[in-house]
């Protein structure tokens, strides 16, 4: 058996750790050959030990300390200059981008433009500049296989039918830790209200993204780029039980669905074996124990930071560059207390107001419009409090 030379990015994140237990169980099959992280050094030093790569890229300030610690063992590089240059090295063969932030931008760029396969959890980078990644990932013949539970759901389902027998999608949302809360208790919401998850175990940033149901948001502009849809292909529908990952309608009305268990590790395992199926250890949902399977519309009265994402992918451009570091901006000052959980959206809502688009997407438009959105959400947020 050929074994795969995987790079793992953001391995000390939720989608890193879960990541390299999956490798964990199939040690056989898969050599970690680069890890990045960012500051947590002291899980990547474990890391390192248990898998062995060659190269590893971190922040820095943390170069020395590592290299000291691990001598010849392995070679340390800055995350912010190498990462890009990397991942495209010919002893890699699949990436998977499980960094948090636009900062995967460039490796995710780099990876697909060497041909490499890609497995991004990460959805700022697709969020953000989705056309020019699938454009780089056409010309260079890089296959892209999304990590993240609904659009490998959709992927799931797309596979073995024609595309233009697509009707729609309909992207299913657990709808987050505030699904129940009444809109009249959002101002006063604290971090720890909105960071108790129902059903997913995930980082802090995309914990609040799925109660304000932005994470929704973006996952409709991630789909739309990905499977290359229409905005109005793209439904979003609340299903609390998070069990039933999303949803392909045909034009003849039949509609594939794809479930299991709520795990990262089982989208996590079908892109790193694609197209080959490998036990994970999970069973099949027991059907005739399941309660119920519920659907709702959303309230975007209750959450308009969706309505607002898909009025972004309507306008496409650099407008998604701006709601998603507009975004960043305000979750951060949410998660160091500097802003309340409803302004949040009022912060990114007049930030992406204020963007005047710019010519033809370019990467270079999306890096002064993420800027220019980044100072702009910045001088809201006082107002936004
Ligand atoms: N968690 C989930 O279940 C889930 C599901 C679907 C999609 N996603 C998406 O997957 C991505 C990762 O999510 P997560 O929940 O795993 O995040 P997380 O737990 O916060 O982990 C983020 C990882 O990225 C690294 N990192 C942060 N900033 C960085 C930077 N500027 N440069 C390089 N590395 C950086 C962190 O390093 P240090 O920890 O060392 O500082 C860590 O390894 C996000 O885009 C998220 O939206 C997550």
């Amino acid at each position: 058996m050929i074994r795969k030379r995987v790079a793992v990015l953001g391995s000390t994140g939720s989608i890193g750790i879960n990541t390299l237990d999956v490798i964990r169980r199939h040690s056989g099959r898969f050599d970690i050959v680069l890890l990045s992280a960012f500051n947590n050094v002291e899980l990547l030093a474990r890391q390192i030990r248990e898998f062995r790569p060659d190269k590893v890229a971190i922040a820095q300030a943390h170069i020395p300390s590592m290299s000291a610690m691990f001598g010849k063992k392995a070679a340390f590089f800055d995350v912010e200059r190498d990462l890009a240059a990397l991942v495209a090295e010919k002893q890699v063969d699949i990436v998977v981008i499980a960094m948090s932030g636009s900062a995967a931008l460039d490796p995710f760029l780099s990876a697909v433009r060497a041909g490499k396969e890609v497995a991004p959890s990460n959805k700022e980078a697709l969020v953000i500049a989705g056309d020019i990644l699938m454009r780089e990932a056409h010309r260079s013949g890089a296959r892209i296989i999304p990590v993240d539970s609904e659009q490998s759901a959709i992927f799931q389902c797309l596979e073995g039918h024609r595309r233009e027998d697509l009707r729609c999608v309909h992207l299913t949302a657990s709808g987050g830790a505030l699904l129940r809360v009444p809109k009249s208790r959002h101002r006063q919401l604290t971090v720890k209200d909105v960071l108790k998850h129902p059903r997913w175990k995930m980082g802090a940033k995309i914990t609040v993204d799925s109660a304000t149901l932005m994470n929704k948001g973006f996952e409709v502009i991630e789909a739309q780029r990905l499977f290359s849809l229409a905005v109005d292909q793209v439904k979003v529908v609340i299903h609390p039980q998070a069990l039933v990952h999303s949803l392909v309608e045909y034009i003849d009305g039949a509609m594939i669905a794809q479930l299991n268990v709520t795990d990262m590790r089982i989208p996590i395992q079908y892109a790193l074996t694609y197209p080959q199926r490998l036990d994970t250890g999970f069973k099949g949902l027991d059907l005739v124990a399941l309660k119920e399977l519920t659907f709702e519309l959303p309230d975007l009265d209750k959450f308009p930071s969706l309505a607002l994402a898909f009025e972004v992918a309507r306008r496409r451009g650099t407008f998604p560059a701006v709601l998603n570091a507009a975004n960043e901006v305000a979750v951060e000052a949410f998660l160091s207390g500097k802003l309340s959980f409803t302004g949040i959206y009022k912060v990114v809502e007049r930030t992406v107001l204020a963007h005047r688009a710019s010519g033809t997407l370019s990467l270079k438009n999306i890096r002064e419009s993420d800027a220019w959105a980044r100072s702009a959400a910045t001088r809201f947020l006082g107002k936004g409090k």
